[in-house]
């Protein structure tokens, strides 16, 4: 059959609301609930950085994360998701995310990401940050640098009426340039009333593709960016760790963004840095 030209707009128009219309747009009550929990989760990494030493083991580094949470009126919401069983994510070296904290002593050149998620009078916060114990190589400077720029890059697309695939389109770009690989089988997502909202925010993406961006959409960034390969191999035993399959480094940032009527504000920047 034949589309007259109307019909072909309105089939169009119809699958863009349909894309949209899955997403939730904060109202100001809300925004204001989820900045406080963000404004708690960036707080909680900065309570944990002192003790990333080597011989820590990453119990402690998790106990420490839980107690800031928890003392601020806050539960952690990856206890329990999905049978997940501790307070946060701790993913050392080639483990790409989703590391259970555990008996593990950090060595002196270890990488590892810590990415907690609190939950603060039903509102939520997702960020994650890269640390390094003692002296790390060049090559993992550079993944860790490179990373981190990635998510700069799509925070920077961030704006009313940019799309969605904007974000994965600059991202995957950067860390191609740089002879990386990006992780396609772990995504961003819309966040703050539940963890995993709709929108999925691929880090791998065309231009100009997927959802509107709107005023009062709230979603994380959280590029994982390989050294090797981009597949990860999920661990048989425990059922969650993500690691690369070559044994390869990985590295992760993680902020949760909200667009606003102009650009967009990074919620879970306690520290300034975007
Ligand atoms: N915080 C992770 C994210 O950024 C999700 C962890 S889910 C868990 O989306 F169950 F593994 F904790
Ligand atoms: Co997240
Ligand atoms: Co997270």
């Amino acid at each position: 059959m034949r589309y007259e030209y109307n019909t072909f707009a309105a089939l169009y128009i119809m699958a863009f609301r349909d894309i949209n219309s899955k997403i939730i747009i904060k109202t100001p009550d809300q925004i204001d609930g989820i900045r406080r929990a963000c404004k708690l989760a960036g707080e909680t990494l900065k309570a944990v950085a002192p003790f990333v030493k080597a011989g820590v083991t990453t119990l402690k580094l998790n106990d420490i994360a839980e107690q800031f949470m928890r003392d601020n009126g806050a539960i952690p919401a990856t206890i329990g998701y999905n049978g997940y069983p501790k307070a946060s994510c701790i993913s050392v070296n080639d483990v790409i995310c989703h590391g259970i904290p555990g008996s593990y002593e950090l060595r002196d050149g270890d990488i590892l990401n810590v990415d907690v998620t609190p939950i603060l009078n039903g509102y939520y916060g997702d960020t994650s940050t890269m640390f390094a114990v003692g002296e790390i190589t060049e090559h993992a400077k550079k993944l860790i640098a490179v990373t981190k720029e990635c998510l700069r890059l799509g925070i920077e697309q961030c704006t009313p009426g940019k799309r969605i695939g904007d974000i994965g389109f600059v991202i995957n770009q950067y860390a191609v340039k740089n002879g990386f690989s990006t992780v396609y089988e772990f995504c961003g997502h819309g966040v703050g009333l539940k963890f995993h909202e709709e929108p999925e925010i691929c880090h791998i993406a065309d231009a100009n593709i997927g959802a509107v961006m709107q005023p009062g959409m709230i979603f994380t960034i959280e590029p994982m960016i390989n050294a090797g390969k981009a597949r990860a191999k999920i661990d048989k035993r425990d059922g969650w760790t993500a690691r690369t399959i070559d044994g390869k480094l990985s590295a992760q940032f993680e902020h949760t963004i909200l667009i606003t009527q102009t650009t967009a504000e990074v919620l879970t920047d306690v520290a300034g840095e975007f």
